[in-house]
């Protein structure tokens, strides 16, 4: 509460994924909130500015009615970096527009395993991709280091996250053990696990997130090597370091003074403890007196926190102005929405492009039709298309927030062209003996977020409504060439849809976000399919383990991906010779 704020000198308070002030979850109830938690901390001791932070991961994506970009896996099959720094900007803008002043964007994961439930937080399996995608965010977020824009009142701190090693873990399991020695770990950092890291400072990022993972046993929370020795003072980052959402509750402390003492020692600047939050203060007051911990560990955390403020500008930020009220109204307008349906073009990735009749792909043979059909449970569904982190913290199926499903973009497209097209989520379709040129079948993962999206090998396939969906199709439309398009985080197994003929294209979509009109834009439209894979891809979960080391159980290659006169490779077998090895 405010009175706490001001009563304990609370230096920063957070909003966790889904967490909405108590009066609503609009624009305004946001910024009459955290003001008055800002007035209520220049009003304490020392008065020093709060600091306010959330996880706008893919947008301002807490609060309804604002702009949703495509979750980073998509960001990363578009890799573009010029989009990527003006998603950044728009980002800032939404999430500056409430007051907040923080993001804990972007995650530098480089996923390995996509059992793991954080793998759509990834740009890219490749550390080098992370790096300048990841720089090229930051850039946006925070403006360009050394301009006027740096950290000005159109701009948010960014947090690079999570430090480090989460997607290595074994089985991909969050929050899991990286099952490397110190040495082989410390070797793979060297080798370009850094790589994002570095990038991320030398654009000028002030904040860094802890993981929750753990290396060789030990979480990185109490790893001083990692944090103190390596990202410190190898690195030489002057900024702060936060823990993550009740992480050093996971330490091997004792008891929570212990934890609170182990995670101070190794590095940790700020504690992001909300329910303990006075236990930790008191913790860490009784080990200075004990002399556990230095007054001079105590000054080196607060001198970086103060040091991140100052530079931030928040000394001199006016509580709830007018430039606040001038970006709330670009909230979610029609050029940030423009920017979001660009990105959801350029995420595409086409996978599968049979030829039709005339020697023509699906894809180009698309550009001619009259009469469609449309199924699939995230057809026509907003919340599925974009994914966890979206109004809460695990996202939800359904209306969640504004913005233009697939279906709808689709219909769009045809209703200009004079065609026709009919949305049936299930695919039973009344007039089922109407002639019909194609159909377009929209399915894919239900919204998760973290550990909830951790699957074995075996669950990672889609949702058994999305399979009968398909086999109705087939059933009720057998003379009609099918479209799959995917809305996954991931990697998923789509072995026999890759080898099923009456299937004659494939796209996946990733988690594109609010502006799903930007697929029409691309099946449609004259836009060409741009985005390529960003993960390698397995004809079967089960070979997730051994991708890296035997390329004949490999599917898609990172880069892989078709343009709509590019016709596929016939794929039969595992071991067929057309599996693209782009090397
Ligand atoms: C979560 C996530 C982290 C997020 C934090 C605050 O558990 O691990 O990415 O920033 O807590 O919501």
């Amino acid at each position: 509460t405010p009175e706490d704020v001001k009563k304990y000198g609370i230096g920063s308070v957070l909003s966790g994924g889904g967490s909405a002030p108590a009066s609503g979850n609009t624009m305004a109830d946001w910024e009459n909130r955290i003001n008055e938690l800002k007035q209520a901390a220049i009003e304490s001791r020392l008065g020093i500015p709060l600091l306010y932070g959330v996880d706008a991961v893919h947008g301002n994506n807490n609060i309804y009615g604002t702009t949703v970009f495509p979750h980073n896996i998509g960001l990363g099959a578009a890799h573009d970096e010029q989009l990527m720094t003006q998603i950044g900007e728009v980002v800032a803008e939404e999430v500056r527009a409430a007051g907040v002043q923080w993001t804990f964007a972007p995650t530098l994961g480089n996923a390995q395993n996509e059992r793991w439930g954080r793998t759509y937080e990834c740009f890219n399996e490749d550390a080098g991709e992370v790096a300048v995608l990841g720089a090229a965010y930051i850039r946006g977020l925070q403006g360009e280091k050394g301009t006027e824009k740096y950290l000005d009142e159109d701009h948010v701190l960014a947090c690079a996250k999570h430090f480090i090693g989460e997607g290595y873990t074994t089985g991909g399991t969050n929050q899991g053990n990286v099952d490397m020695t110190e040495e082989e770990f410390d070797a793979l950092l060297d080798s370009g696990l850094l790589d994002p890291y570095t990038a991320a400072l030398d654009e000028g990022v002030l904040t860094v997130m802890i993981s929750y993972n753990s290396v060789d046993g030990v979480k990185c929370h109490e790893n001083k090597h990692l944090i103190q020795e390596v990202l410190k003072d190898q690195l030489g980052f002057q900024g702060f370091v936060v823990s993550d959402y009740n992480a050093i509750q996971q330490t091997s402390g004792k008891n929570y003074k212990e934890q609170v003492r182990l995670s101070l020692d190794a590095g940790v600047d700020l504690f992001m403890e909300p329910y303990t939050w006075q236990d930790s203060m008191q913790a860490i007051i009784d080990l200075v007196e004990s002399g556990e911990i230095s007054m001079d560990r105590v000054d080196d955390a607060v001198s970086r926190i103060l040091r991140v403020k100052f530079e931030a500008g928040m000394f001199e930020e006016e509580i709830g102005g007018t430039h606040e009220k001038e970006l709330g109204e670009q909230v979610g307008s029609e050029d940030h929405r423009a920017l979001a349906r660009q990105a959801v073009r350029e995420s595409l990735v086409l996978l599968k492009n049979d030829i039709v009749k005339d020697n023509q792909t699906i894809m180009q043979a698309l550009q001619n039709m009259d009469n469609l059909i449309v199924a699939g449970s995230a057809g026509d569904d907003i919340g599925k298309q974009c994914g966890g982190w979206t109004i809460t913290w695990q996202g939800a199926t359904g209306n969640t927030t504004k913005g233009t499903t697939i279906f709808s973009g689709l219909k769009a497209a045809m209703d200009k062209k004079g065609g026709t097209v009919n949305y049936s989520a299930n695919g039973v379709f009344t007039d089922s003996d109407k002639k019909v040129d194609a159909a377009i079948v929209v399915v894919g993962e239900n919204p998760y977020a973290e550990s909830s999206g951790d699957r074995s090998a075996g669950q990672l396939k889609l949702p058994a409504s999305d399979i009968s969906t398909i086999k109705q199709i087939e059933n009720s439309h057998p003379d009609t060439p099918i479209i799959l398009v995917l809305t996954t985080g991931r990697p998923i197994a789509i072995a026999d849809y890759v080898n099923d003929q009456h299937i004659k294209g494939i796209v996946n979509a990733w988690l594109p976000g609010s502006e799903g009109e930007g697929v029409a834009d691309v099946l449609l439209g004259d836009k060409d399919f741009v985005g390529t894979n960003p993960i390698t891809w397995t004809w079967y979960p089960q070979d997730i383990t051994s991708k890296y080391t035997d390329t004949s159980k490999v599917l898609y290659p990172v880069g892989y991906g078709l343009k709509k006169v590019e016709k596929t490779g016939n794929f039969t077998t595992i071991d067929d010779p057309n599996v693209v090895d782009l090397g």
